[in-house]
């Protein structure tokens, strides 16, 4: 393992103890796992639900790359998650082809199997991340709004703890590859290859609203770029994205005839 992992049964949320830990003046590197956690968070307010055997961790990671590069973070963690993944399923002789849906979703098959959120901040004039990982190793939770799935569901039964290891290498390779922002065009690159192909269906929720396309691929800084039907390509730095046929599928539920 790259950095060492404290364990706990049960906490709030692991993005939240590293805060505490931060606020503390705690700012070594450090895994912090759980097993539950009462008030899991994700990304755009919503919660994250603890359920049996999945993986729930945060990555508490000072870093030595300026302010303005730590948005890349979004799409590092994305990519070492979908690495992860793909070669725990090749060492164990499977074909599972996990995709990124932007900015760091992991799909299978169209559905969610994992997600992250990146809380960053600056102490000091230091830049501290907290990489926050939720993978629907054993199971996946109902939800009205988006598909979703685990890896046993798809036979790949892993041990929260065997899969941290797959993660753990991982993630230092890409932030080291990423060599504090200087080499980010290679992860851009990269993620773009483990993602959907440039036309697919796409649509994005914004405060502003919803905009239905098709993926146009990520500018120089990993924005997402949407082509609109009128043939304009639009850029997003926020927002809540469905790929293929929840894309077609309006924000209220409704399905869209045009
Ligand atoms: C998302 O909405 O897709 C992001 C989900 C991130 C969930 C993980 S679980 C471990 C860590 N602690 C949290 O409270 N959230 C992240």
């Amino acid at each position: 393992m790259h950095w060492p992992v404290v364990a706990y049964g049960e906490l709030d949320s692991t993005n939240m103890e590293a805060q505490r830990r931060i606020a503390n003046g705690q700012l070594e590197a450090t895994w912090i796992r759980a097993e539950r956690q009462t008030t899991g968070r994700g990304r755009s307010g919503r919660s994250w639900q603890s359920l049996d055997g999945n993986l729930l961790i945060s990555l508490l990671l000072p870093l030595d790359c300026p302010p303005s590069v730590l948005h890349h973070l979004s799409l590092i963690s994305g990519l070492a998650l979908n690495n992860a993944i793909a070669a725990c399923s090749a060492d164990k002789r499977m074909s599972l082809s996990p995709r990124l849906k932007w900015p760091n979703d992991v799909l299978i098959d169209e559905a969610k199997v994992a997600g992250i959120l990146v809380e960053s901040s600056i102490v000091g004039n230091r830049a501290i991340a907290i990489i926050g990982f939720g993978v629907n190793l054993q199971a996946a939770p109902q939800l009205a709004d988006r598909n979703t799935t685990s890896l046993a569901a798809h036979g790949l039964t892993l041990r929260p703890e065997d899969f941290l290891t797959y993660l753990d290498a991982h993630l230092a390779k890409t932030i080291s590859a990423w060599d504090d922002g200087r080499d980010f065009p290679r992860i851009r690159q990269s993620w773009l290859n483990n993602s959907f192909p440039l036309d697919h269906p796409i649509a994005i929720n914004t405060t502003q609203g919803r905009v239905q396309g098709t993926f146009a691929g990520l500018d120089e800084d990993g924005a997402l770029l949407i082509r609109t039907s009128n043939g304009k390509i639009e850029l997003f730095h926020f927002g809540d994205v469905a790929v293929g046929g929840e894309a077609a599928t309006s924000a209220n539920g409704e399905t869209r005839t045009t």
